[in-house]
């Protein structure tokens, strides 16, 4: 028998119901099932639904229709197998780095000193040694990210759930960043939901990328397994032919949402 899957989103459809406003349905019908160590980035354009979908699986959100299974069980509330790191900061500025990482170790009862010493652990694998009693405006934004990183994968989560989470950083931080998670996760396969609008990112992380469709209404409407082989480095495997072979292949499917969002934007 196959194991459950790891996350199951089925026919899952939003609909936003706001006083004084038109009901908006951003996602219909979308169907997302990851495995069991797998990794998966969600690509599509601005606005398309991708943190809500995000919000979904983590269980922040309820669906207007449509089922939720995490390990073969229904989700009802948060989804406690799983990390989130957001799209925003997210880091709680009056704490230091290390007392961060410890927040979801206290929430769960540790002693200080236990968490104390699992956070160190994390800061010094996320590459952070010696920055532990800086705030969080004492650090760049890479630093944050790395905090950030720390702070969900030290609870351990079996599902982890990235929101753009390296968006805002320069492209050389960037690369450094996404080498950094791959192994961390290769070290320990977790599912992971990746998302991003950007394709070459999502091509260089994933063992599948998935498009949804521009918004309202947005769907998947394309799946691409990655087989391009591990270990990998970002920079370097975008110059490989198969790369751009995959890259070229789903920007077809990609293209023309993306387009349609740009459109949809600047007429709201
Ligand atoms: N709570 C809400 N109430 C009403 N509409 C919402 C709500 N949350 C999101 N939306 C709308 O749903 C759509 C999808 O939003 P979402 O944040 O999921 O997009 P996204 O793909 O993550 O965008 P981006 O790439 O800019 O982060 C957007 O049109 C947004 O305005
Ligand atoms: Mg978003």
């Amino acid at each position: 028998m196959q194991a459950a899957p790891a996350l199951a989103l089925e026919h899952i459809t939003v609909t936003f119901v706001s006083e004084g406003a038109a009901r908006f349905t951003a996602i219909r019908d979308a169907t997302l099932v990851v495995r069991p160590g797998e990794f998966v980035s969600v690509v599509g354009p601005t606005g398309c639904g991708k943190s809500t979908l995000l919000n979904i699986a983590a269980g922040l959100l309820t669906p207007s229709a449509g089922s939720v299974r995490v390990f073969g069980e229904p989700l009802a509330g948060l989804n406690r197998n799983s990390g989130y790191l957001f799209q925003t900061e997210a880091l709680l500025p009056w704490r230091t780095a290390l007392d961060n990482v410890t927040i979801g170790l206290e929430f769960r009862g540790l002693a200080r000193e236990v968490a104390v010493r699992q956070a160190e652990g994390w800061l010094l694998r996320v590459g952070l040694r010696g920055h532990g009693h800086r705030y969080p405006h004492q650090l760049s934004g890479g630093m944050r990210k790395r905090v950030a990183l720390a702070q969900t994968l030290i609870l351990d989560p079996q599902i982890i759930l990235m929101d753009e989470p390296f968006s805002a950083l320069d492209i050389q931080t960037r690369q450094l960043m996404e080498n950094e998670l791959l192994e961390l996760w290769s070290a320990n396969r977790k599912s992971v939901v990746f998302i991003t609008h950007d394709l070459e990112e999502a091509i260089s992380l994933s063992d599948r990328v998935v498009v949804l469709s521009a918004g309202p209404e947005a769907r998947p409407i394309g799946e691409y397994e990655i087989d391009l082989p591990r270990p990998r480095d970002v920079a370097e495997i975008r110059l490989t032919p198969r790369f751009i072979e995959l890259h070229t292949k789903i920007w077809q499917t990609m293209k023309q949402e993306v387009l349609k969002g740009y459109e949809q934007q600047k007429n709201q």
